[in-house]
């Protein structure tokens, strides 16, 4: 059944648009993005879909497909920041994010529908906020620009539902374009779209998904943050993106934490690796982007200390059956590692990992190529 026709079974009527917005995999500028430094994602195929049409009763009605039962109800001017773990909160969030910025958005009929995995580290919240985002923007005629759509929800994300994360999987999902990476400054957001064609090259990208998710990343991230301003502190910089890759030796001698001088050597190394691999990526160096990828798990397994054994064993056992270079991506403690590789090696890499979880006993992990795809728009 399409999404259109559902939407009328569940709500009596037709949507007035359809609109969709994907998830994400950073190809490098992990935890960068908190620190006003660079990141570089790129959308996957995968989106999360929704049918919308608006109401002019104050009254929300939020249906998922992946969710059992009647729509969720809720009144708009009751929303109000403080998370209730539901599915909702990511949409009900961005209604509040609008509203407060005194936008005028009123009550809506939605029916979602997603093929991003959750779970795994590939923004599936990111997809659902910019995508409610995007759709009430056009249904109200807001007229707000995409990177100030990513704003807005990353502060539903922060405010409303209470996790501090930054502004990258909001703005991948809403601003990134098919067959290229965002190169994304996310102290002026300011962006560069990088063209990332593997395939005119015989590469792939694999995600592999290890279906793992530590109970305490949320609390972990929040450390990690934490340290990182208590690091742009110390050095008395507004943001660890101030601290140059040329002085990183000096400002580490000037730090006496040995855990806030681990996590300010990544954030520091890894701006760098963002702006290397843009030089690399520029020049047609596409393969010699693999030893960077590579070096960045290595610095975020170290360093930054956010890896698990299953990231590890993606990374070690990719790397050793000839792939050109892998690391985790995102928010680490788990979710999904990229694997860069040789089209013609991609089965044999792909069945050395499966083989590896079967023999450490991990849960079996979910391979895909990614090829990098549209960013968030209007379907009907
Ligand atoms: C999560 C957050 C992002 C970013 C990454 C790490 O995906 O939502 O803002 O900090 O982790 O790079």
């Amino acid at each position: 059944m399409s999404i259109a026709a559902r939407f009328e079974e569940l709500f009596g009527r037709a949507p007035e648009g359809v609109w969709a917005a994907p998830g994400r995999v950073n190809l490098i500028g992990e935890h960068t993005d908190y620190n006003d430094g660079f990141v570089m994602p790129f959308a996957l195929p995968h989106t999360t879909v929704a049918a919308v049409a608006r109401r002019d009763d104050g009254v929300l009605r939020l249906h998922s497909a992946d969710v059992e039962g009647d729509p969720v109800e809720l009144r708009v001017e009751e929303l109000a920041p403080g998370g209730t773990d539901a599915w909702t909160d990511y949409v009900s969030g961005v209604v509040w994010a609008l509203r407060d910025a005194g936008h005028a958005v009123g009550g809506a009929d939605v029916h979602f529908e997603s093929t991003v995995p959750t779970g795994a580290g590939l923004s599936s919240s990111a997809a659902l906020e910019v995508v409610t985002a995007l759709a009430l923007n056009d249904l109200n005629e807001l007229g707000l620009e995409r990177s100030r759509l990513a704003r807005l929800c990353q502060r539903a994300e922060n405010v409303y539902v209470g996790a501090p994360t930054g502004i990258m999987d909001q703005t991948a999902s809403a601003c990134c374009t098919a067959g290229h990476a965002l190169f994304l400054d996310t102290r002026d957001l300011s962006q560069r779209q990088i063209p990332f064609d593997l395939a005119a090259e015989g590469m792939q990208l694999l995600v592999v998904d290890t279906r793992v998710k530590h109970a305490h990343s949320d609390g972990e991230y929040g450390k990690r943050r934490a340290g990182c301003e208590a690091g742009a502190a110390a050095l008395g910089v507004a943001a660890l993106r101030d601290v140059a890759y040329e002085d990183l030796e000096g400002a580490l001698a000037r730090l006496d934490d040995e855990e806030v001088r681990r996590l300010v050597k990544h954030i520091v190394t890894e701006n760098h690796r963002v702006e290397h691999m843009v030089a690399l990526l520029e020049q047609g160096a596409t393969r010699a982007i693999g030893p960077v990828l590579t070096e960045g798990h290595a610095s975020l397994r170290d360093d930054f200390r956010i890896s698990c054994p299953e990231l590890d064993l993606v990374v070690d056992t990719a790397n050793a059956s000839g792939a050109v270079g892998a690391r985790m991506t995102g928010g680490g403690f788990g979710g999904s590692a990229i694997v860069l590789v040789d089209t013609s090696d991609a089965d044999t890499i792909t069945k050395a990992v499966e083989e590896a979880f079967e023999a450490a006993g991990f849960k079996a992990p979910r391979v895909f190529a990614a090829v990098p795809s549209e960013g968030a728009r209007r379907l009907a």
